[in-house]
């Protein structure tokens, strides 16, 4: 996992629940095992299920290794005399990654004349497919009806994407990035409670100029942002993340960069107002030099007064625009009374819900993958979240949300 907190399927209690990893004869082959060690570090039980052609490409002890059972790779020399069923039965979901041209067709053709495409047959578990091949093969009508077929009947598929295919090609084939094919695994287990939802989060901290080199900054991260992002998209919604924060975007999230309060104020305000629900998880500056130098400062100059103004506080204004039924969330970074910081900051700002925690308490907060809150809700309900993952505490975070939200239908 490059980010810690974009949303993590190890911080999920995965429960033992089980996936039939499918992979079959395409060069992406190899990335299964990662794929597979990422599930399996995820507490998934990973079954893993490899073609024939597949075995050209990865030797099964490979994945034997790595996965929670031995590879199963044939319908005839299984101790299980009838291994596609058991299989299709055991599973929560099946991931097909890669999945070859040939995979597509023969599921999309109802043909189950090997182990996985027999499974594929029998399941009636989610399946989410990642193909992988040649961008024209990709583009050909023929795999371009059976993606559509595929889809039509409810399997994900997790589209390539854009880069050096082998051989040294370019074009569209390559397997989707690890985080996409996780999430997407990660979206078929999850209810999508905020399907339908938009949903605009703000994360990092801003970066004031005092002159082109230098800058009024802060300790935060962005990643409780990301993981609320991260959480909502898995979740369903459509999810904007404006984040001052220099981290990859994480899977299935529109992301806008910014750098300072004022472009974090009017790329926030631009969006607020079709958005069903606003999380100000960003630690946006509440000063920032009056007249940044436009050339570097000399040390030579001498020491410069720096001379502060205010910007503006975009959460009260969100909570000054709010419409009926938006659903505003505020942070409260503070450094000892948490919870009178969380009461001013909920009244005053118009807000739903203030998750408030203490910045310097061990393991919570700025740059940490874990973090610690306190939520206060408009109905002064309080709820004290104990150290756990970013990623846990979104989830907390969302479902107050929506409760709120279905409270309103
Ligand atoms: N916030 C904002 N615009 C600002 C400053 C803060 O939208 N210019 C938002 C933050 O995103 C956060 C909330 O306001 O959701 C609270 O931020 P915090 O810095 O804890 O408190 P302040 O309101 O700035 O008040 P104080 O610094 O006095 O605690």
């Amino acid at each position: 996992m490059t980010g810690g907190s974009q949303r993590d399927l190890s911080e999920v209690d995965n429960g033992g629940r089980r996936v039939v990893l499918g992979v079959t004869g395409s060069i992406a082959a190899y990335k299964a095992v990662e794929v597979c060690r990422r599930l399996v570090d995820a507490g998934f039980h990973v079954s893993p299920v490899m073609t024939a052609d597949a075995t050209r490409f990865l030797g099964a002890a490979t994945l034997s290794a790595l996965g929670s059972e031995p590879v199963h790779d044939s319908l005839w020399s299984d101790a299980d005399p009838i291994p596609h069923t058991a299989l299709a039965r055991s599973a929560d979901v099946i991931l097909v990654a890669p999945a070859t041209a040939t995979l597509l067709a023969k599921y999309a053709a109802g043909i189950a004349d090997d182990l996985l495409t027999a499974t594929l047959l029998a399941t009636r578990a989610p399946v989410v497919a990642c193909p992988a091949m040649h961008a024209e093969m990709w583009e050909h009508p023929a795999t371009v009806d059976n993606v559509a077929t595929l889809r039509r009947r409810g399997v994900v598929v997790v589209e390539p994407g854009v880069g050096r295919l082998a051989g040294g090609d370019e074009g569209a084939g390559r397997l989707a990035d690890m985080e996409e094919i996780l999430a997407a695994v990660d979206r078929v287990l999850t209810p999508q409670d905020l399907a339908g939802r938009t949903v605009l989060v703000t994360a990092g901290g801003t970066r004031e100029p005092i002159d082109p080199v230098r800058f009024v900054g802060n300790h935060s991260s962005g990643k409780q942002g990301e993981a609320l992002a991260s959480e909502a998209a898995v979740r369903g919604a459509t999810v904007t993340l404006v984040t001052a924060a220099d981290r990859p975007a994480p899977a299935g999230v529109t992301v806008v960069r910014v750098d300072t309060a004022a472009e974090m104020e009017s790329a926030v305000l631009e969006r607020a107002a079709t958005a069903d629900v606003v999380v100000m998880a960003a630690a946006v500056a509440d000063f920032r030099p009056k007249a940044p130098a436009g050339e570097k400062l000399r040390k030579a100059d001498g020491v410069p007064d720096i001379v502060l103004e205010p910007t503006t506080d975009v959460l009260a204004e969100l909570g000054r625009r709010k419409r009926p039924g938006q659903v505003l969330v505020g942070f409260a970074a503070e450094t000892g009374a948490v919870r009178a910081g969380a009461e001013d900051k909920l009244r005053g700002k118009h807000l739903d819900l203030v998750v408030a925690n203490d910045v310097t308490a061990p393991g919570a907060g700025f740059g940490h993958d874990t973090n610690a809150a306190t939520l206060l809700d408009a109905g002064g309900r309080w709820t004290d979240v104990g150290l756990t993952s970013k990623r846990e505490l979104a989830r907390i975070v969302l479902d107050v949300v929506w409760a709120r939200l279905s409270r309103q239908d």
